[in-house]
């Protein structure tokens, strides 16, 4: 029997044998049901102190799960005002687009960079801020359409420049805006680098001028060692001319009187010879006669003469090669002169003719030029190079031809040689007035000639023009002014 309706009979009946003897069955039933619930109960309260072992469990979880929020939380807030900090202390204006080129975000620097007024600010109005924004560019449609290819290639990266209507550059970099796989947007950041780039313009230009000063430093060192070998070399030739000139005046003056001399002779051999029929005696008339043959005495009397005027014209020669040679070197004119310049050309001719000779001939197409205002000597060294070069390039036994034409344009006496040489390819054009530019070999050409003729008709507030054709020929033209401007 179940203790709890043992305990139950012996409280209100004192024994168990003090009950009638047919509740036998009943009080086995209601043994059986106090069981049945013990067994229940028993139940009962394993499966409640399941769920609450459970309860404490899933709670514990709850608060982990929190704290973890909580933590999640912090972060996300402690980055979004590191994001923000950030935007707002980059020296860059920065703009976030959605993938729908609308605006999701910009800080104080853009809004400052582009004046963009508290209205637009205030609403956010993309169209109006872009509007604002192309009304500043010099070039709004390019703008734009870059921002639309941007806005069509999420992925793209992009570098660019543009400028301002206010005189502005503005440097413009922008990167996709990544979440995930995918991006959802894009960031552009404009720097106005203005300054920068006007520090890097006059360091430009001051490359320039350091270029063109080194250039022209260059130039001068090269013409001052040029015209100090011009001036020895001129001071030689006159030097040589000097001497030469003065036995050449006496040969001169002496062949003359010679002839003179020898006409006398013959006015006396001519009178003997009247005389020679009156001769009776036969053996001095054989022996005049012997001598007049075995001397060829008709033949000599002819001939003397022609060895005279033979030797009178060398001498002349001569003494224009030496006059060409004084006029050529100039050593007493390095001081602005007016001068005839087809006789500078005539004599420069005649020193270099030797060199010319057998390659072209040379054409003389003068005009009326009036005298001008030069450095003689050093014009003579122009004009000594470009003869020079023309019969460099049409070359030995070339047959070639060297014009020469000279007249009056603008204002400007012109010089033109012309040549049928070989001509100068585009690529040279540009460069054959570099010193030390040449396309001879060595010991034929300096690459100085050109550089240096250019500084000398710069001095002359002239100008040397090209033009030449590869197979043609070549025409170099030199203008210079009449006169000279006081400096
Ligand atoms: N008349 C010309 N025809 C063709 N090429 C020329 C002529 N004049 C000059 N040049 C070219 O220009 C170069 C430079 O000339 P220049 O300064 O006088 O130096 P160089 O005669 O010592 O070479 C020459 O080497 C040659 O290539
Ligand atoms: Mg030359």
């Amino acid at each position: 029997m179940h203790r709890l309706l043992e305990r139950q009979i012996k409280r209100f009946f004192g024994d168990k044998s003090a009950l009638p003897p047919d509740w036998e069955p009943f009080l086995a039933a209601v043994g059986d049901a106090y069981v049945s619930a013990d067994t229940d109960r028993i139940m009962i309260e394993r499966s409640l102190d399941l769920m609450s072992r459970e309860l404490t469990d899933r709670n514990a979880e709850l608060r982990e799960e929190l704290t973890e929020r909580q933590r999640a939380e912090t972060r996300l807030e402690y980055l979004l005002s590191l994001l923000g900090a950030t935007l707002e202390s980059t020296a860059d204006g920065i703009l976030a687009l959605d993938t729908n080129s609308r605006i999701m975000r910009f800080n104080q620097r853009f809004t400052d960079m582009w004046c963009v007024p508290d209205a637009i600010i205030a609403f956010w109005t993309h169209d109006a801020l872009i509007e604002h924004m192309l009304g500043q560019i010099c070039e709004p449609a390019a703008f734009m359409e870059k921002l639309d290819y941007l806005c069509h290639h999420p992925e793209a990266e992009c570098y660019d420049t543009f400028e301002c209507t206010d005189g502005r550059v503005i440097e413009r970099y922008s990167l996709p805006h990544p979440l995930g796989a995918g991006s959802v947007g894009r960031v552009l950041s404009f720097r106005d680098i203005t300054a920068r780039r006007l520090a890097d313009e006059a360091l430009q230009r001051e490359k320039e001028e350091q270029k063109a000063l080194i250039k022209k430093l260059e130039q001068a060192h090269n013409q001052l060692l040029q015209s100090e070998k011009m001036a020895s070399i001129g001071q030689l030739a006159a030097g040589v001319a000097h001497e030469i000139n003065n036995p050449i005046g006496y040969v001169y003056s002496n062949i003359g009187s010679l002839e003179q001399y020898i006409q006398q002779l013959f006015q006396v051999t001519n009178a003997y010879e009247r005389a020679e029929s009156a001769l009776t005696d036969p053996q001095l008339l054989k022996s005049i006669r012997a001598a007049k043959q075995s001397s060829d005495w008709e033949y000599l009397k002819k001939d003397v003469f022609d060895l005279l005027h033979e030797s009178s014209e060398g001498i002349v020669r001569v003494k224009r090669i030496v006059q060409d040679l004084k006029d050529f070197s100039h050593v007493d004119g390095v001081e602005w002169q007016w001068v005839d310049l087809h006789k500078g050309i005539n004599s420069t001719l005649n020193v270099v003719n030797n060199e010319i000779k057998y390659n072209a001939v040379v054409v003389k197409e003068y005009g009326e030029i009036p005298e001008v205002e030069c450095l003689a000597s050093q014009l003579n060294q122009v004009f000594m190079n470009m003869l020079v070069n023309a019969s460099h390039a049409i070359g030995e036994n070339g047959n070639g031809r060297i014009t020469i034409r000279t007249g009056i344009k603008d204002e400007m006496v012109q010089i033109e040689f012309s040549d049928t040489g070989k001509g100068i390819s585009p690529e040279n054009l540009t460069r054959i007035f570099d010193p030390f530019f040449t396309t001879k070999p060595v010991g034929k050409g300096t690459g100085l000639g050109l550089s240096l003729s250019y500084g000398i008709i710069e001095k002359h507030h002239g100008r040397i023009e090209v033009e030449s054709e590869v197979g043609k020929g070549t025409t170099f033209r030199i203008l210079i002014p009449v006169r000279q401007e006081p400096a």
